[in-house]
């Protein structure tokens, strides 16, 4: 058999300082989908999340909480893998930058990055946000805070190491140009084309005032700036560059981040790939942003969406279809749980969990008969448009068409009254029909989606599996998919 086609998506490494939220549980759901849709199209997929554990922003919440960071960050990574796993994320790989196999290679990215000629040691003077871990000049800031999470910057002076980023900034406008895939949705690729034409500037690449980092390979007095620590997971965690996944799985399919950490990914981890003369990724698709009833969501103000919260409450596929289905991914996006609920009753409970509900108990009081389906109502599923907008990032989209085709079912139910008329054969229709929602919905919201299908008697394996007829097999009602919740 030939080899399979493989899959390769990652999220970002998260700073274990915050627990899960309603951000990085998006990112991390988003990666899951699109991790469980291309295992439906038969490919060999490896799905990679984990935790960035170095830095200063690290090193003072370790201190602050009278800890040293490495059992700090230890206790905080559980909590990471509880929050996925308690969301129903099933990832492949769980890389920790302090991980000794990690440092290991990071090590070698850099001096890989030092002989082609690229780092030199020089002055560096500027401003940094700790909590973004970024540099900033005095004409990025906005009304003076850091432009990105709009906190106090720090201005320090200091020796470093640069990474000439400047060298590659006609590579990376061709890249771009050429691939227009490598940033997606394409307001973020123009955005980030006119910033890299407007002139790209050397980037210091180490620190010297504390010591949370892997140390600089190159000169022992620094330690590795947190990033491009950060970025070399996306290797490191496949054993560049001999490593066997490294070879199987490489370049990546996605690197899935939110917008505010795509100049990172888009700009200084290709230019250093390039200088390693290592093959680029393919995509980089940045997500928008969560408030929270039009507001910033942030501790200080005690309005941060609790995932785990909200799943425990409603349900979690409640949730997870929730999300994708309100925004435009790649949009911004604002949190209501009343939104959430309004969807749940109307969308869930009414339209799928109904359909499931009334279809079903026909079918198991008075049982089906092989018919033909294909070209009646399994015909109105717009199953290739459905493919394009997920290979293309619009979920939503992708979700409003199979609820399209939910409604269609629904219509078709009232039309032929198989319960007056206890109609086999339609019912046959309609089981094959549910079978096809519960393969193309699984990814979004698995758990309801193996109910139905155990209840239907079959197993969700393959998107083609839609195209072939459902067996016959004794189908049970099984218990209500989504319960009604009274506002
Ligand atoms: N550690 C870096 C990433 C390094 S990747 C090589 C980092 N970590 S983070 O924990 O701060 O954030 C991770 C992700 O969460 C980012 O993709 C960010 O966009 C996302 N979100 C954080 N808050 C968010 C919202 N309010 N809404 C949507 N996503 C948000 O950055």
């Amino acid at each position: 058999m030939a080899n399979k086609k493989t899959f390769y998506v990652t999220t970002p490494i998260y700073y274990p300082t915050a627990k899960p939220h309603l951000g990085t549980a998006y990112t991390t759901i988003a990666v899951d989908i699109l991790a469980r849709w291309n295992k439906l199209l038969g490919k060999d997929v490896f799905f990679l999340t984990g935790t960035d554990e170095h830095g200063q922003k690290l090193e003072e919440a370790a201190k602050l909480a009278g800890q040293n960071p490495k059992d700090y960050v230890d206790k905080l990574v559980e909590d990471f893998k509880n929050a996925w796993k308690e969301l129903n994320i099933e990832f492949n790989g769980f890389i920790r930058t302090t991980d000794k196999e990690h440092e290991e290679i990071v090590k070698k990215i850099i001096k890989k990055i030092y002989d082609s000629g690229d780092l030199y040691e020089s002055d560096y003077e500027g401003l940094y946000c700790i909590p973004c871990e970024s540099y900033w000049t005095e004409k990025d800031l906005v009304n003076g805070k850091c432009p990105s999470c709009g906190r106090e910057v720090k201005a320090f002076k200091e020796k470093a190491y640069f990474f000439k980023l400047s060298k590659y900034q006609d590579k990376l406008l061709e890249l771009y140009k050429k691939n227009p895939r490598f940033i997606m949705p394409e307001s973020k690729r123009n955005e980030i084309i006119s910033r890299v034409k407007e002139g790209l500037k050397d980037i210091s690449f180490t620190r010297s005032q504390f010591k949370w980092g892997i140390e600089f390979p190159i000169n022992k007095n620094y330690v590795l700036w947190v990033w491009p620590d950060a970025l070399s997971n996306y290797i490191s965690a496949l054993d560049w560059p001999n490593g066997k996944n490294f070879k199987k799985f490489w370049p990546a399919d996605c690197h899935l981040v939110g917008k505010d950490i795509i100049w990172f990914h888009c700009v200084i981890w290709p230019a250093m790939l390039f200088s390693a003369g290592i093959e680029v990724p393919k995509t980089i698709f940045a997500h928008g942003w969560w408030t929270a009833n039009g507001e910033k969501m942030s501790k200080s103000k005690g309005n941060v969406v609790d995932p785990l919260e909200l799943s425990k409450k409603y349900s979690l596929d409640s949730f997870r279809y929730f999300i994708f289905r309100a925004t435009p991914f790649g949009e911004d996006g604002d949190f209501s749980e009343k939104a959430l609920v309004d969807r749940h009753n109307n969308e869930l409970a009414n339209k799928l969990g109904n359909l499931v509900s009334r279809v079903t108990a026909l079918a198991e009081k008075y049982g089906i008969e092989k018919a033909e389906n294909k070209n009646k109502l399994l015909g109105k599923l717009k199953l290739k448009e459905i493919e394009k907008l997920i290979d293309n990032y619009e979920f939503d989209k992708a979700l409003n068409l199979i609820f399209e085709f939910i409604d269609k079912c629904n219509e078709y139910v009232q039309e032929k009254k198989p319960w007056e008329t206890h109609d086999k054969k339609i019912l046959y229709e309609l089981i094959d029909s549910i079978k096809a929602i519960a393969i193309l919905l699984w990814a979004f919201m698995p758990e309801t989606c193996e109910k139905i299908a155990s209840n239907l008697g079959f197993e969700i394996k393959d998107l083609k599996d839609i195209g072939k007829a459902i067996k016959i097999s004794k189908i049970k009602k099984g218990e209500i998919l989504f319960k009604k919740i009274e506002s």
